[in-house]
């Protein structure tokens, strides 16, 4: 009774200030979100070496888990073979350490990003099953245990399985077979038996990888392997995936009793090239404009259909927060974002929740107010 009358009156007012609108701007979402889920952002070298001190203050504000967006890749941490580079990814974990973060390391085995060395001998043939096995070996186990109790999470495998859920057709399944999944796991364990394993991939959404990841999953939980989470990548365009799609997978994956993460968020406010491709489009000129259109300034319908669907995508997060350990933004800023280069070079995008001025956008404040009205529901059922 005594807890109900404590409770009672401070859910009240957390509730009716979100309700009310008020200007949350002064909080962070680390806050918001705390009793939800980790909420973090890939960082780049500027970041996490210190230089781009705007974005530093966003990351130490709003983010208690940060991820590798590319220091940690095995053509970065190992160029040559036997010859590791740790001077980056040193830095990116001394700066998660120093500001009591979740650190992510990304990622281990990963077909792309990987050096062209760990692949041939030295007469430029593929390397027998066993070798590649021993590079793989060697590999994790040096990166891990270097990190030993300082990265706390890895993404073991990443992007393994293709959208119909066939396994991707990489050098490592061509050279070891599935097997090599398995073993990456067991390598990383080894070197490190405290730190979480996930398994991460892109179109989670898809009927097909979803399904092809629960069966790897699966037979991996089968044979003992310990793989602690999945992660659902979540570059995401104006059409694709449906809530509805992107849903069912995160209750799928959470039902294999591993945690769910969203990793690499992000989502484009640009069309897609595919879809302009077949529009019928007069000259090169026409095309371009039609495929960079807001180099300039946005559209106010444009933004708000983007704002609504990311919100959106937010809300499902919150429901589901019970299943989900993190969200990770794939960068800070617009300015940092990928997705500037990516599937088009050099277009404006505006896929995150900071602007390229370092300000947070409307949305930021909207989604903490969810996640406040969250809090406040949680803490209004628990005094019931
Ligand atoms: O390192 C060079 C640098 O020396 C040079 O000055 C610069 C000039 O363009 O290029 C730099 O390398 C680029 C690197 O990003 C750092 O900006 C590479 O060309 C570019 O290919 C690389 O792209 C990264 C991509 O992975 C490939 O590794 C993106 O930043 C990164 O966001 C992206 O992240 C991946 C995830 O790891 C896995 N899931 C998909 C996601 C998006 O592709």
């Amino acid at each position: 009774m005594k807890r109900v009358l404590i409770l009672l009156p401070l859910a009240c007012v957390l509730f009716i200030s979100c309700l009310g609108g008020q200007n949350l701007s002064g909080n962070n979402m680390k806050d918001a979100f705390k009793d939800k889920f980790m909420i973090g952002a890939a960082l780049n070298q500027s970041q996490y070496k210190g230089d781009d001190i705007h974005a530093v203050n966003i990351i130490k504000k709003h983010f208690n888990t940060i991820v590798a967006e590319n220091c940690m890749k095995s053509e970065k941490l190992q160029p040559k073979e036997g010859h590791f580079f740790f001077d980056d990814a040193d830095k990116f974990v001394a700066f998660g350490l120093e500001n009591n973060m979740f650190i992510v390391g990304h990622t281990l085995i990963w077909h792309s990003q990987a050096p062209a060395w760990f692949f041939v001998d030295d007469k430029g043939f593929d390397v027998s099953r066993e070798m590649l096995i021993e590079r793989m070996k060697n590999h994790i186990t040096t990166v891990v245990t270097r990190y030993k109790g300082k990265v706390h999470g890895w993404d073991v495998v990443n992007e393994a399985i293709l959208d119909d859920g066939s396994w991707r057709r990489s050098k490592f399944y061509e050279i070891i077979g599935e097997e090599y999944i398995k073993l990456a796991f067991e390598f990383a364990h080894q070197a490190d038996p405290d730190a979480e394993l996930y398994y991460n991939d892109y179109s989670m959404a898809h009927e097909g990888k979803r399904n092809g990841t629960i069966n790897m999953v699966k037979k991996l939980q089968e044979e003992g392997i310990r793989i602690d989470g999945i992660g659902m990548q979540g570059h995401m365009i104006m059409e694709f995936p449906s809530y509805e799609a992107f849903e069912q997978s995160i209750i799928a994956f959470s039902e294999l009793g591993v945690k769910v993460m969203i990793t690499e968020l992000d989502l484009s406010i640009l069309p897609s090239p595919h879809a302009t491709a077949g529009a019928n489009i007069a000259d090169t000129s026409d095309y371009e404009n039609k495929l960079n259109p807001y180099t300039k300034e946005l559209p106010e319908d444009v933004l708000r259909n983007w704002e609504e669907r990311y919100h959106g995508f937010f809300s499902l997060f919150l429901k589901h927060h019970d299943k989900i350990s993190r969200v990770t933004l794939w960068g800070v800023t617009d300015g940092d974002s990928w997705k500037n280069n990516w599937p088009v070079k050099g277009r404006t995008d505006y896929p995150l929740l900071f602007d390229r001025n370092y300000q947070p956008k409307p949305l930021v404040q909207r989604i903490m107010q969810e996640a406040y009205k969250h809090q406040a529901e949680d803490l209004l059922v628990k005094g019931k």
